[in-house]
C-alpha cells in the first residue's frame, strides 16, 4: 500500500524560492507511482497548491503511456509529478499542455546535451535513437476546461545498466558524469514554469513552432504502423488538436495518439 511510505516521507518547503513550481516538494523514498500518489492525495482533498511536486527515489509501479511500465534503478533517475491547474485551458486544447511541458524539458536537456535531443510525438524524449525520458500527463476536466493536471516526468539520469530496456539511455551514459537529481529537478521546474506562463499568452504560438522543429523524424522518411499495415511517410507537424500530420505518397493525413505508431 502506498500510504505505508508516508512514514518515509519528508516534506521540504520553499525549496525553489522564486518559482511556484516545486515550492512544495514532497520527496518519497518509495511509492507505487508519483502520479498515482498525487492523484490519490488530491482525491482526499489534500490542500496542495499549484506547483506541488512529488518526487520518488523509487517507484514500484511506475506507469508509462498506453499501460506500459516505467522502471528504473532506485535513486538513480528523476521520477516526479507536478500539479498544475490550467483551468483557463479548454479540454479540446489539452495538447498545448503537452507542448508546453515537452518544450520546457527539451530546452533544459538540450542546453547540456545539444541538438541531438528530440521530442518523439507525443510524449517521448529521445537522444539519437534512445529513450532518455517520457511524459505522462493525466488531466481531470470540469465543464469544458481542464481542472487539474498531473504531469508525470521520468528522466534517466545516472543509471547505466538498461538490460531490461535496451532502447533506454541516460544522461550519465551520454556525458560520462553524474548529474545531481535535485539540480535537474530545479532546472526542469523553472523551465516548465516559464513555458506554462506562456501558455496563457499569444506568444505560445512560438512554443508550438519550437515543438515541431524539434520533433523526432521531422521531414524524414519513416515507417509507420497503422493497424496492421506499414506505410512510409514524413512527419510534417502537428495540428491544433495535437494530431500528428504525416505526408504519404498520396497526400497528408493526421492521426490521433494510438491511431499510428512510428517504428524506429
Ligand atoms: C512514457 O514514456 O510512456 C511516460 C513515462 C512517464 C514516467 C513518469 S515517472 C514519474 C511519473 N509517475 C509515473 O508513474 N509515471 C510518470
Amino acid at each position: 500500500m502506498v500510504f505505508i511510505y508516508h512514514l518515509m516521507e519528508h516534506l521540504q518547503s520553499n525549496t525553489f524560492s522564486s518559482f511556484f513550481n516545486g515550492q512544495k516538494l514532497i520527496s518519497l523514498k518509495r511509492v507505487s507511482s508519483t502520479n498515482d500518489y498525487l492523484k490519490q492525495e488530491l482525491s482526499k482533498s489534500a490542500p496542495f497548491p499549484e506547483g506541488t511536486v512529488i518526487m520518488a527515489e523509487e517507484q514500484h509501479m511506475g506507469r508509462g503511456q498506453v499501460g506500459n511500465r516505467w522502471e528504473g534503478e532506485p535513486g538513480k533517475n528523476l521520477t516526479f509529478s507536478l500539479l498544475l491547474r490550467p483551468d483557463f485551458l479548454p479540454a479540446h486544447d489539452q495538447f498545448k499542455l503537452n507542448i508546453a511541458i515537452s518544450t520546457a524539458i527539451h530546452r533544459v536537456l538540450s542546453s547540456f546535451l545539444g541538438e541531438a535531443v528530440k521530442l518523439k510525438w507525443p510524449n517521448d524524449i529521445l537522444v539519437a535513437d534512445c529513450k532518455l525520458g517520457g511524459i505522462l500527463i493525466e488531466n481531470s476536466v470540469q465543464g469544458t476546461n481542464i481542472r487539474e493536471s498531473v504531469i508525470g516526468i521520468g528522466i534517466n539520469v545516472n543509471q547505466t545498466d538498461f538490460e531490461f530496456a535496451p532502447r533506454a539511455c541516460s544522461i550519465k551514459q551520454l556525458l560520462h558524469r553524474e548529474y545531481i537529481l535535485t539540480d535537474l529537478l530545479y532546472e526542469l521546474c523553472s523551465s516548465i514554469e516559464q513555458s506554462y506562463r506562456q501558455l496563457k499568452t499569444p506568444r505560445f504560438l512560438a512554443e508550438k513552432e519550437y515543438y515541431i522543429t524539434h520533433l523526432y523524424g521531422l521531414g524524414e522518411n519513416k515507417v509507420f504502423r497503422q493497424q496492421n499495415s506499414e506505410r512510409i511517410g514524413k512527419i510534417e507537424g502537428v495540428d491544433s488538436q495535437g494530431r500528428l500530420i504525416i505526408r504519404f505518397e498520396n497526400g497528408s493525413e493526421s492521426f490521433a495518439f494510438k491511431e499510428i505508431e512510428m517504428l524506429y
